[in-house]
């Protein structure tokens, strides 16, 4: 028996910032197809997300709207919850890195990093902004670049000259939170991880990986480990955060990504906590030999899941879960630029789910992933690609095959006639593309997972052009009744294997054949006997239209509206 057990989880969102497309499809979605997949292989699955939610953009956020941080928080945390909810995310549970779960298991894990001799004191120096009454964080401070003269360079870096700087290089430095110049240097004392001591069993830990990761993050650890690790510091001088617990540091709050990676297990532990139906959370993440640990995120997240948080669970020397597997992708880009929010630039996953279904929106973003590079939203790309492989392809074969069959044979799969030579070859060309698609997923490959559905909707048509069965109803009633019985069966397979990347959609078509949804498996069997699934006399409903073609005009006119060209 296979006793593996399933840990998915997504990036979490930071709370502040409204997700767009390009976060939905960055870890959110990929993550969700997966584990609805995994689902209806019948694996044991847990899917765990939730807001990041501590450093200072929160406060300054919660400062910008006159909020405590807390209510800014539970505010935002509940806006993310129902975007998620309206794009169909199937988490067991979405939490948040500020809960009490979230702290005590942090505090364990620091404490035992400290106990191991993984964590140093050190003395450094930062610009502290006296009006503010807050050390920044150097992406808070600008000013001029020394090196090209921008006016608009940040205290990490020149966005101009992309030169990286330390803040105290920059002339005329500046608060971007109050604007103030009112700024000094001042000493601060700081905690580290000393990453350097963690890495001979870093190493033989990412050794292991090897022949289980994709390329991409293999190398960007491996890269990282090369270059050799420094000790990172963990502490900031903030307000919001886990205070740290220790003698001389209790006015300075963990780094936001020292807790953050923890909250996958504490957001796991407050799922323990609340839901009547959930497991102990240790059984996911202690000791627990039988979890397989499959992290989404977007490729700038990589070094955190593969160097960082890896190495603070290594140096508690206590058997934690560590990551087995790691999708990292890449970039969506609104028509090749950026989404902003500010500039009202780009579409965010509110403004899409209120403009189209939302499974227009999950396939287009699944089918066009960002994998291996970067992708670009365009309305025009959208459109096209609804109109062809959902509205022409899977939405038109649907309806000539329940049309035809109601209209000949009245609302039932009709009977008669027996398997051909040209069902013979429907099933072999059907086994090989399920057969490929059950493996892309499998592997996360999605854009030729989904390219390979789409071949099986294509073969769909293409067995109806050829075998014509509005002509052959007239001569051959037996024929025909084989042919439409034969392409209602494929109606119930296209369904089931769409159910990961469009549920919503699966359960319509499901619907139209009279198939119960509940529980929804995977397609295992051969064709042969998976297409003859639905027998003769089988009752159907209603034909009905799944998609509708979205016009020119209309494209046009949310190009404009969300300046992805002028007016
Ligand atoms: N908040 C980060 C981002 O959106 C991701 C944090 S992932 C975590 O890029 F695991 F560290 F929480
Ligand atoms: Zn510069």
């Amino acid at each position: 028996m296979d006793d593996t057990k399933y840990l998915i989880t997504s990036a979490l969102p930071y709370i502040n910032g409204q997700p767009h497309l390009g976060h939905m499809v960055g870890c959110l979605l990929p993550s969700d197809v997966y584990a609805r997949f995994m689902r209806q292989m019948g694996k044991d699955v847990l899917y765990i997300c939730g807001t990041d939610e501590h450093g200072t953009a929160s406060e300054v956020g919660a400062l910008n709207e006159g909020l405590s941080v807390e209510d800014y928080c539970k505010k935002y945390h509940d806006v993310h919850a129902e975007i998620y909810k309206a794009f169909d995310l199937s988490f067991d549970y979405f939490g948040r890195t500020s809960s009490e779960q979230n702290k005590e298991i942090t505090y364990h894990i620091f404490e035992q990093l400290d106990k191991n001799g993984y964590i140093e004191e050190r003395t450094i120096k930062q610009v502290y902004s006296i009006d503010d009454q807050m050390f920044l964080a150097d992406r808070y401070i600008t000013g001029t670049c020394p090196y090209c003269g921008y006016d608009k360079a940040r205290g990490d870096q020149c966005e101009n000259c992309t030169k990286v700087l330390d803040p105290t290089d920059l002339i005329d430095a500046k608060s971007t939170i109050s604007g103030s110049g009112n700024l000094e240097v001042r000493e601060t004392k700081h905690l580290f991880i000393k990453l350097p001591a963690l890495e001979e069993q870093l190493k033989k830990w990412l050794e292991t990986k090897e022949y289980s990761w994709p390329d991409v993050a293999y190398s960007i650890a491996k890269k990282w480990l090369k270059e050799g690790l420094q000790e990172r510091c963990i502490t900031r001088d903030l307000k919001w955060g886990f205070p740290v617990p220790k003698p001389g540091f209790e006015d300075k709050v963990f780094y936001v990504w020292f807790d953050a990676p923890i909250g996958y297990i504490g957001i796991t532990k407050q799922w323990s906590d609340e839901k009547p139906e959930s497991r102990h959370w240790k059984d996911w993440w202690l000791n627990a030999p039988h979890v397989k640990h499959v992290e989404f995120m977007g490729k700038d997240n990589v070094p955190f899941h593969t160097i960082t948080f890896p190495a603070q669970l290594l140096g508690t020397q206590e058997a934690w879960t560590q990551v087995d597997f790691l999708k990292g992708m890449s970039y969506l880009t609104f028509n090749g630029g950026k989404f902003s929010k500010s500039e009202h630039r780009g579409v965010f996953a509110a403004d899409a789910v209120a403009e189209f279904p939302v499974d227009y929106w999950r396939y287009w973003l699944m089918a066009n992933a960002p994998e291996s590079s970067d992708a670009s939203f365009t309305f025009e790309a959208f459109a096209n690609t609804i109109n062809k492989d959902l509205n022409d392809v899977l939405g038109n074969f649907i309806n000539r095959v329940m049309k035809m069959t109601t209209n000949n044979f009245g609302p039932v799969v009709p009977q008669g006639g027996d398997t051909t030579d040209e069902e013979k070859a429907l099933f072999t060309r059907m086994d090989e593309l399920v057969n490929n698609y059950t493996t892309f997923l499998t592997e996360l490959e999605f854009r030729k997972a989904f390219a390979t559905l789409r071949e099986m909707w294509v073969e769909g048509n293409n067995y109806i052009a050829r075998n014509e069965p509005w002509k052959v109803v007239k001569t051959d009633q037996d024929r025909a009744a084989c042919i439409l019985r034969t392409a209602l069966n494929l109606i119930r397979i296209y369904a089931i294997l769409s159910a990961p990347i469009m549920p919503q959609t699966a359960a319509k078509m499901l619907n139209l054949i009279n198939v119960s949804s509940e529980p929804l498996g995977w397609i295992n069997e051969p064709m042969a006997e998976a297409l003859i699934c639905l027998k003769p006399g089988h009752p159907l409903c209603q034909p009905e239209l799944l998609f509708s073609k979205i016009p020119p005009e209309k494209v046009e006119e949310l190009a404009v509206k969300y300046k992805e060209k002028e007016a």
